[in-house]
């Protein structure tokens, strides 16, 4: 093993171990490419489909000349242009799709100032053909992530016929003919380096339909949860205490309906577990208002950095080597499982014809890892977080 060291940290050395030497070029293109972005939530990746679908949406870079005034606050101009946005400020479709902006622009610059050397978001502004567009932000490479996507959306048009069946098969009522839509949404999935910081996943997007007859629906939905490579209960206790004091202003119920809601949708059936250590997960929240429901949402979106970026801090510089290394690449295979077999969205997306397939599975990482029957021994750290992944657990002793 030939162990290189990174730089001095102040207290103390980094060590990673690269490589042996009869393997080097193969194992070191493992650890450069296991870092894609790996999981979407369902309608997440619905969306991304409706989005995506047809090669209908364009991509545009943003130049880094653009003139908008906000431009320090956000990541990118709008998607919806500023007069629009700036006539509508009541509208719930201006508030959120502000919202998500803001959200995505402090989580990014939280994460580029984790950065040793500097490495900043890769910004990708697209618009799409029918209406809207995205904001692509993406950190690849870094010392701290590998890789790290931050996504917003703003896209309007006609419910494709699909996604009007899978939203009648949820129990919506919906009209016959055109339905007008409007989503708007960010999500998220970082993938540090250092297998001591957990996976984080979050997602929150607001929806708009509209029938024939102008009836308008409209719902919320999202979540946050972790997926720690090696378990420290002391990081997921913070987590879910951050997500549960986002929660409890708004209705004491949330968090224990959403944390268990969570759970049951983040579940691996074959394997008998649960991808991650669990967080909230909702979906079709329209009450009690749509006021309220704004503002627990933007609480949730807002507890995002403060549940996370202390996780970072105390393991971005945890010493780890090639064992962990390799455990991080057999976990991301489950990943890959849960979104290939059980995410609705990525399977909704593939079932469809003429689905845009390397859009829906661009959320898979380039490299993971299977091996036939890797039981870790008892007693070992790869067998404490699986324990804790077969049998969900209170976090807060609620
Ligand atoms: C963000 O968008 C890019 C390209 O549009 C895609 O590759 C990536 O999977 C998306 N990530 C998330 C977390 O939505
Ligand atoms: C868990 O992480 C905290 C810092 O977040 C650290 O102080 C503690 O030692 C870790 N516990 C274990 C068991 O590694
Ligand atoms: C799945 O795991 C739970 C908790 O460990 C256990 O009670 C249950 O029997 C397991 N189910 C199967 C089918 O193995």
């Amino acid at each position: 093993m030939i162990v290189k060291l990174l730089r001095n940290n102040g207290s103390r050395f980094i060590t990673r171990q690269m490589h042996s030497a009869g393997t080097s070029s193969k194992k070191t293109s493992v650890i450069r490419t296991i870092g894609g972005v790996v999981c979407i939530g369902g309608t997440t990746a619905a969306l991304a489909y409706h989005w995506l679908h047809r090669n209908e949406v364009q991509m545009a870079a943003l130049g880094s000349s653009a003139k908008f005034a906000s431009v320090s606050r956000y990541m990118a101009e709008p998607i919806t242009s500023r007069q629009v946005l700036d006539a509508n400020r009541n509208d719930m479709k201006s508030r959120m799709e502000e919202l998500v902006m803001r959200i995505q622009h402090d989580f990014c610059r939280s994460l580029e100032a984790e950065e040793h050397f500097g490495k900043k978001f890769f910004v990708d502004r697209w618009e799409r053909k029918e209406g809207g567009g995205g904001i692509t932000c993406v950190l690849q490479d870094g010392d701290v992530f590998e890789k790290a996507g931050v996504n917003i959306s703003v896209v309007h048009g006609n419910l494709p016929k699909g996604a009007i069946q899978q939203m009648r098969s949820r129990g919506k009522q919906l009209a016959e003919g055109d339905l007008p839509f409007f989503a708007v949404g960010v999500s998220a999935v970082i993938h540090p380096r250092n297998p001591m910081i957990p996976t984080i996943h979050f997602n929150y997007r607001y929806f708009e339909v509209t029938d024939s007859a102008g009836q308008k629906q409209w719902w919320f939905g999202g979540g946050t949860d972790l997926t720690p490579y090696y378990l420290n209960e002391s990081d997921a206790k913070h987590f879910h205490r951050t997500l549960k004091e986002a929660c409890d202003p708004h209705d004491p119920a949330y968090y224990p309906r959403f944390k268990e809601w969570c759970d049951k949708y983040f579940f691996i059936p074959h394997r008998n577990e649960s991808r991650g250590v669990g967080g909230i997960f909702f979906d079709d929240l329209d009450g009690p208002d749509a006021e309220r429901a704004f503002d627990f949402v933007s609480s949730c979106a807002h507890s995002v950095v403060p549940s996370y970026l202390p996780l970072v801090r105390q393991h971005k510089n945890d010493p780890y080597g090639d064992r962990h290394r390799q455990w991080q690449l057999l976990r991301r295979g489950r990943y890959v499982e849960f979104n290939l077999i059980y995410d609705r969205g990525t399977k909704f997306g593939l079932y469809t014809p003429g689905a845009r397939y390397e859009s829906i599975l661009m959320s898979l990482p380039l490299n993971a890892k299977w091996e036939y029957m890797n039981v870790p021994e008892k007693g070992t750290e790869e067998a404490a977080i699986i324990e804790v992944l077969q049998q969900p657990k209170n976090w807060l002793k609620l």
